[in-house]
């Protein structure tokens, strides 16, 4: 397990807690919240600390408005629903730093909760401005960082505030770092990663770094049709980095070197459109006409994909493995996702996922729910599964 301290180390009786959440949720076109995963996750750190009896003031970023007051990135039309989430008041401050900051937080009693205005509104937040993190510090007596989310951010709200005040892990926090470790650092072996997703060139990080750890590398999505053309297979208008062929051999290369077998799709589905029910068939590598493009991955490669799935003890899963917002070339995600959610409760599997497009996919294969672990984060899953420290949660290891 990784070591850090956690809430329960913590006597928070009468103190103020200055927690950061990630509430940079997903919204509508009518600003309201799509998918309010991020302001339930916080829910029971909240909680917890309203049983110890703190005062909670809560701190997150939303947007990226580059340091200026942008009315459509304000945090206020959080506090409604976090509070009937809360099943108690959520007060709001115009500002994170100054006069209503102060006084709101000075009027705070055991229990209470104050959400502060969107930290990002200030440049000095993103500059980690040890200044501007004082200000938030002088706010509170303790530092809770619950935004696995937000931590390979160094910002003042989620780093710099950490130098200055005692800090610990909130709830959420635990969790992620927990089923992060158990899935990577201290693995059951065998390890097999599926890494799907559009493009190589966000990925060769993750990949040169995976290989090193795992037994198995299953690579689909976009991303596989530059492995599969830097093998000279022909894949004719698919999404494919060309230039990237050199650097996907030599990633097979690193994987032959460290034991870890590289699964790349062996049969295809082709269509000559990209959209939802474009003609399409299901061929071999070397079957692809100049005027197709690969959706999808095909039923051999789902089989051999469940073969390893039965052979891993554990799985990480990063992206989808074909187009699949488009029916049907949803379809190998769909079934490989479902048969890996199975084999948790069937085989004791441990399965996590997180990053960008994954839990979309895995929510829309139906599959999310069955498996061990879905992360709430986006680039700061990828920075973890490239090795990258992330620098809210190293300063949670150095209080
Ligand atoms: C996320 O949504 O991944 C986090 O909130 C981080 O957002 P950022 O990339 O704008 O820092």
């Amino acid at each position: 397990m990784v070591d850090f301290t956690r809430l329960e180390d913590i006597n928070f009786a009468g103190k103020t807690a200055m927690v950061r959440v990630d509430f940079n949720v997903p919204v509508n076109d009518g600003g309201g919240i799509s998918d309010d995963t991020r302001l339930r996750a916080a829910v029971p750190t909240i909680k917890a600390l309203q049983d110890k009896g703190a005062k909670i003031i809560l701190m997150s970023h939303f947007g990226r408005p580059k340091g200026k007051v942008e009315p459509t990135m304000s945090l206020g039309f959080l506090t409604a629903p976090l509070a009937e989430l809360l099943g108690s008041p959520v007060a709001f401050a115009d500002s994170c730093v100054g006069a209503d900051a102060k006084a709101k937080a000075q009027d705070l009693t055991s229990g209470d909760v104050l959400l502060l205005e969107n930290t990002r509104f200030h440049s000095e937040e993103t500059d980690n401005d040890s200044g501007f993190a004082q200000a938030l510090a002088a706010l509170g007596d303790v530092f809770v960082h619950d935004a696995f989310s937000a931590s390979h951010r160094a910002q003042a709200s989620s780093e710099g505030i950490g130098r200055i005040l005692p800090s610990c892990a909130g709830l959420s926090m635990a969790r992620e770092l927990d089923h992060l470790s158990q899935a990577l650092e201290h693995p059951k072996s065998p390890v097999l990663a599926v890494v799907g997703g559009a493009k190589v060139s966000t990925k060769i990080d993750l990949l040169q770094n995976l290989v090193t750890k795992l037994d198995a590398l299953a690579i689909g999505g976009g991303m596989a049709n530059t492995f599969l053309a830097a093998l000279g297979h022909d894949v004719g208008k698919s999404l494919c980095e060309h230039d990237l062929k050199p650097l996907a051999l030599k990633i097979m290369d690193a994987a032959k070197k460290a034991n870890c077998s590289v699964l790349l799709p062996v049969d295809v589905v082709v269509a000559k459109d990209f959209a939802a029910h474009a003609p399409h068939r299901v061929c071999g590598l070397d079957d692809v006409a100049p005027d197709e493009m690969i959706l999808d991955a095909g039923n051999q490669t789902v089989e051999q994909l469940a073969d390893a799935i039965d052979r891993a003890k554990t799985l990480i899963w990063n992206g989808p493995l074909g187009a699949f917002e488009m029916v049907p070339f949803d379809t190998a995600t769909v079934e490989a996702a479902q048969y890996a959610g199975r084999r948790v409760k069937e085989a004791g599997l441990i399965a996590v996922a997180g990053g960008g497009d994954t839990v979309a996919a895995l929510k829309h294969a139906g599959a999310a729910d069955m498996f061990t672990f879905i992360s709430t984060a986006g680039g700061a899953f990828l920075e973890w599964m490239e090795g990258k420290p992330l620098p809210g949660v190293e300063i949670l290891k150095q209080t």
